[in-house]
């Protein structure tokens, strides 16, 4: 099918109680093992990319590649802008048929981020596309951050509120322990500040960056309490590669790429596949492509089986 927008399916999984899956890609096989994944799952799907992810392939090799893998699968997929830095860049990807976007205008102080995140939206929603937009700041374990440089830039509940009535953006991303890039799974929410930020903005999907780092039960935990879209890219990027190096090990004069690259997609379709029964999206899609409507009960079920 063509490509969705990320708003009806985001205030669906918000009102009934599960996530969507927002998977970072760079290219073909890492497109191709997320759409099928979530194609298999009858998932509806984020596929995102990063400002770094268009430098390397490319704008429209990259809006190419998620559209042909949309109208060949028969979910809903969204093709979504991750931390937009300008507004220059989000424009662009309006231009280039993004379905979504995102201004992250985190590093800046409240007053900018709210001018250029409004900017975004008003252009952007002319055109009927949502934006994400952050606030608090979710920092790069790359940077090596201490537990208190991640505590001073929480997010705070009083002014998620007034950033949404002063910007209109659609979708928040939240600061709330999580940090980019970790490569192990150790980080745990504050999901006292959460739960408070979602009773300020209960009809805002609240976003959750980093996840690659925080425990299985913080996640479950955030997305009872108004997290809607969850943020995937490390993980799948170790599965990516550790599958590559694996093939090249066992097949060290084997020079067809195809044999060292196809593990790689694999992998990340399994992970995928892993990370959307964990979010609760699996089996929203009915076969006519709809959404399915309910409470849906994922919890239990999916704790069980979930690794942590
Ligand atoms: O915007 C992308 C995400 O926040 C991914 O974070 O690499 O820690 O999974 P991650
Ligand atoms: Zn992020």
């Amino acid at each position: 099918m063509p490509l969705v927008s990320s708003k009806q399916i985001l205030l669906h999984a918000l009102e009934n109680h599960y996530a969507i899956g927002a998977f970072n890609a760079n290219n073909m096989e890492q497109v191709q093992g997320i759409v099928e994944a979530a194609q298999e799952e009858r998932a509806p799907v984020i596929l995102q990319v990063s400002q770094g992810a268009i430098r390397y392939a490319g704008l429209d090799f990259a809006t190419g590649l998620v559209r042909i893998a949309a109208s060949l699968a028969d979910v809903p997929v969204v093709l979504h802008l991750d931390h937009g830095t300008d507004f220059d860049q989000n424009v662009r990807c309006l231009r280039a048929g993004f379905t979504s976007l995102m201004y992250d205008g985190s590093k800046k102080p409240f007053d900018e981020n709210v001018a250029t995140t409004k900017r975004v939206c008003e252009i952007a929603h002319l055109v009927g596309i949502p934006v994400e937009a952050e606030l608090g700041r979710v920092l790069q374990s790359t940077d090596g951050v201490t537990p208190e440089e991640v505590e001073a830039a929480m997010t705070q509940p009083d002014e998620a509120q007034r950033f949404i009535e002063l910007t209109g953006a659609d979708s928040l991303a939240v600061a709330c322990g999580s940090v980019h890039a970790m490569k192990s799974r150790e980080a745990e929410l504050d999901i006292e500040r959460i739960k408070a930020i979602h009773a300020k903005i209960p009809n805002i999907p609240l976003v959750l960056h980093g996840s690659s780092g925080v425990k299985h039960e913080s996640v479950l935990a955030a997305i009872e309490n108004g997290v809607a879209k969850v943020n995937v890219a490390t993980y799948l990027n170790q599965g990516f590669t550790e599958a590559m190096r694996k093939a090249i090990a066992e097949m060290p004069d084997e020079t067809d790429p195809r044999k060292i690259i196809s593990p790689g997609r694999e992998a990340v379709k399994e992970r995928v596949r892993e990370k959307i029964r964990l979010f609760g999206s699996a089996g929203v899609v009915d076969s006519s492509g709809g959404l399915t409507s309910g409470k849906r009960q994922f919890r239990s079920a999916h704790l069980g089986g979930a690794e942590e």
